[in-house]
């Protein structure tokens, strides 16, 4: 960002916040209590969560959006970079690394990556990163293998994909201590809906930041990120048994050319 832009908006920043305590009368104490608590977050290092909570759903809905493409959802917070790259198997499945025992329902999750002319774009990778079955993502919590249901996958000559995976679990926010008491004064619930979060990228094409959601989620009009949107909804539907799956999904990625 070039200092005109970055000063512009300190400015606005400033701005709002002087009107904030101005309208409010913020007193001494107040103003101390709301350091104190920001210093906090950052030194338990929850600053990032407590902001992509509150405000990474405008960001995107501010910029992310290319006409004719998939429309973008927030990144979040666990995102990691560096997931193994998956090959297909003898199946024609990419299977994320998981657990010999890993909970829930296995899922097939597949689709195509197309540019907005609608030629398929083999060779395109989808990296991809879910929640477990208790909603915890690896590398961010405990005990999990390091990259739990995470991984690089690219599209066969069709620029087709299909993903080996588990259902994920519509879940709660990590309960920090600060991101909790700010959505307490707010009344909101810490929920998010079941997600899958891919990055997509190919030769050409702008890179694709966003979330594929499930028909029927309770959490789809409450998402506590305000991120979820109908056009990012698929249908789970019941696998036919063979292979393991329990569910299939499909969804099918548009990217549009690099400008
Ligand atoms: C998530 O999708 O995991 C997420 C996004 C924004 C804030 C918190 C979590
Ligand atoms: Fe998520």
């Amino acid at each position: 960002m070039d200092d005109t832009r970055a000063g512009l908006i300190v400015k606005d920043i400033l701005e709002g916040l002087r009107g904030v305590i101005r309208r409010h009368g913020v007193t001494y104490p107040e103003y101390r209590r709301a350091i104190r608590f920001l210093a906090e977050a950052g030194e338990n290092g929850e600053l990032p969560l407590l902001c992509d909570v509150l405000l990474e759903s405008v960001v995107d809905e501010a910029t992310g959006h290319a006409p004719g493409g998939t429309d973008s959802n927030v990144e979040g917070p666990f995102f990691a970079a560096g997931a193994p790259a998956i090959e297909a198997g003898g199946d024609g499945l990419s299977r994320l690394p998981m657990r010999s025992d890993e909970p829930g329902d296995r899922l097939v999750f597949s689709g195509a990556v197309r540019s907005t002319s609608g030629r398929p774009l083999p060779g395109a990778v989808l990296d991809v990163w879910q929640a477990d079955a208790s909603g915890r993502y690896s590398r961010f919590a405990p005990g999990l293998p390091e990259w739990n249901l995470r991984g690089r996958v690219a599209t066969g000559d069709d620029g087709g994909f299909a993903i080996d995976t588990v259902v994920p679990c519509a879940y709660d926010i990590p309960g920090e201590p600060h991101t909790a008491r700010i959505l307490g004064l707010l009344g909101l619930e810490p929920h998010r809906p079941a997600h899958i979060h891919v990055i997509v990228e190919a030769d050409g094409h702008a890179p694709l930041t966003t979330q594929v959601y499930f028909a029927g989620d309770p959490w789809l009009e409450r998402d506590v990120v305000g991120a979820a949107r109908p056009s990012l909804v698929t249908k789970l539907e019941p696998a036919d048994g063979s292979g393991g799956a329990g569910y299939t999904c499909r969804f099918d990625f548009t990217l549009t050319p690099a400008g």
